[in-house]
């Protein structure tokens, strides 16, 4: 038996992860509290830019349309197919979810094909910025424009944040492979000084992504849909997301315009009249959440004594994958299928160390359960406790985190590049 595992006493500062999952279902039957129906379906959406896109969408929109529930609803959200040859399905990113809602094809349930429809139940039992995206050769599919935002308020109110304003990676590429944004020309509007704001923002893409927020103070609230621990203010910082990854910033909006983009050119800007200049961008250092916030206590501490161990070491080697001769990244040297499988049972504190040996930056992606990082490049995580569901592991740079083995199934653990992860560079997480 492993006593009071996820009942840290702390849990009244409201960031300890309580999941009670037994079942590898959601609730099979009550009313839902929350019904929604996304249409997979391709069409040719109009950007800001006026420019007219071939896309992939769910429900004619790109990115899909925004779920919005409260934590504890009972959800339910039946995905249609109507025209995706290759079928599709949902992930919910970042929602530890029970392992037959998680909508990973081929591992969690079967693609859904053009005609056919499927139904996912669970409950929101985290509040926070989460997304969905297909889970089907999600590569090409989330590219294509197979996502969108899935928000759990909290049970208890809603967060600071009267305008509460998700941003999703502006950057698209469309189907013949250019770049496009959503936010060019500059989305522009109105806001009430004193007014509280949240922007919840999003990578949807494969690589890291530098947002800057200009002309405010600001704390970031959340990181991955978790809040921080007494976040403190920031300014002329770099916020550096990774992919998949999600930050919440908020702020009091000032009386003078507020800035927030990728690039300079393309970003929303928020202002008292709707109006006005880009405050000038002068990001001066970059953000860190391994000393960000203050500490508080976790299911984890220096005298846990850990179950299990793992090592995952990624490199690169030129090879062979689905017959195409590619730079191929390797977790301790194989790609999928031949890498190694993570057992774990059910109670399990488990810790895993990330080193990377390879080329590029590694976003690691765990479904189903949070890791709280212990260390980075052996230096002790030194703020508020860092949940995260997707890790950016830079090139050079070893993590160590944990996790608590408590949501039973066979999970898919992987790089969040989408591209890598569809040449082999991910493995399974199972239960004894
Ligand atoms: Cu967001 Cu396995 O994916
Ligand atoms: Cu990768």
């Amino acid at each position: 038996e492993m006593p009071g595992m996820m009942n840290d006493s702390s849990s009244s500062s409201g960031f300890v992860r309580t999941v009670s999952v037994t079942d590898l279902t959601g609730p099979r039957t009550g009313e839902p509290d929350e019904r929604f129906t996304l249409t997979a379906e391709k069409k040719q959406v109009k950007l800001r830019s006026g420019e007219v896109i071939d896309a992939w969408t769910f429900n004619g929109q790109l990115p899909g349309p925004e779920l919005r529930v409260k934590q504890g609803d009972l959800v339910e959200v039946t995905l249609v197919n109507k025209d995706i040859d290759e079928g599709v399905t949902l992930h919910w990113h970042g929602l530890d979810v029970p392992n037959a809602e998680d909508g990973v094809a081929g591992l969690t349930q079967d693609a859904v094909m053009p005609g056919q429809t499927f139904t996912y139940r669970f409950v929101a039992e985290q509040a926070g910025s989460y997304w969905y995206h297909s889970h089907q050769q999600s590569s090409e599919q989330v590219q294509k424009g197979l996502f969108g935002p899935l928000i759990v308020e909290p049970e208890a109110g809603r967060p600071f944040g009267e305008q509460d304003i998700t941003v999703m990676d502006p950057t698209y590429v469309t189907l013949d492979g250019s770049e496009t944004n959503w936010l060019n020309p500059i989305d522009r509007r109105k806001i009430e000084p004193g007014t509280p704001v949240r922007l919840r923002l999003y990578n949807t893409g494969n690589w890291p992504k530098n947002f800057s927020v200009s002309g405010a103070k600001f704390k970031v609230d959340a990181i991955d849909g978790t809040e921080v621990n007494d976040p403190g203010e920031l300014e002329n910082v770099r916020l550096e997301l990774a992919a998949g990854g999600r930050y919440d910033v908020t702020f009091t909006m000032p009386s003078a315009p507020v800035y927030v983009a990728t690039d300079p050119a393309s970003g929303l800007l928020l202002s008292p009249n709707g109006e006005g200049d880009i405050p000038k961008i002068a990001d001066v250092s970059a953000f860190d959440p391994l000393s960000y916030g203050s500490p508080a206590s976790t299911p984890f501490g220096p005298n846990t004594k850990f179950n299990r161990e793992f090592t995952m070491v990624f490199d690169n080697k030129l090879g062979f994958y689905d017959g195409k001769f590619e730079r191929l990244f390797t977790i301790n040297g194989k790609v999928f299928p031949d890498t190694p499988m993570l057992m774990v049972k059910e109670g399990d504190l488990v810790k895993t160390t990330f080193v990377n040996r390879s080329l590029v930056p590694h976003p690691m992606h765990l479904h189903g359960h949070h890791m709280l990082v212990l260390s980075r490049n052996g230096k002790p995580s030194a703020g508020s406790p860092w949940w995260t569901d997707t890790l950016n592991v830079a090139l050079g740079d070893s993590y160590e985190v944990a996790f608590a083995a408590d949501n039973p199934g066979l999970w898919m653990d992987h790089c969040h590049n989408l591209d890598h992860a569809a040449i082999g560079m991910t493995l399974h997480l199972a239960y004894e």
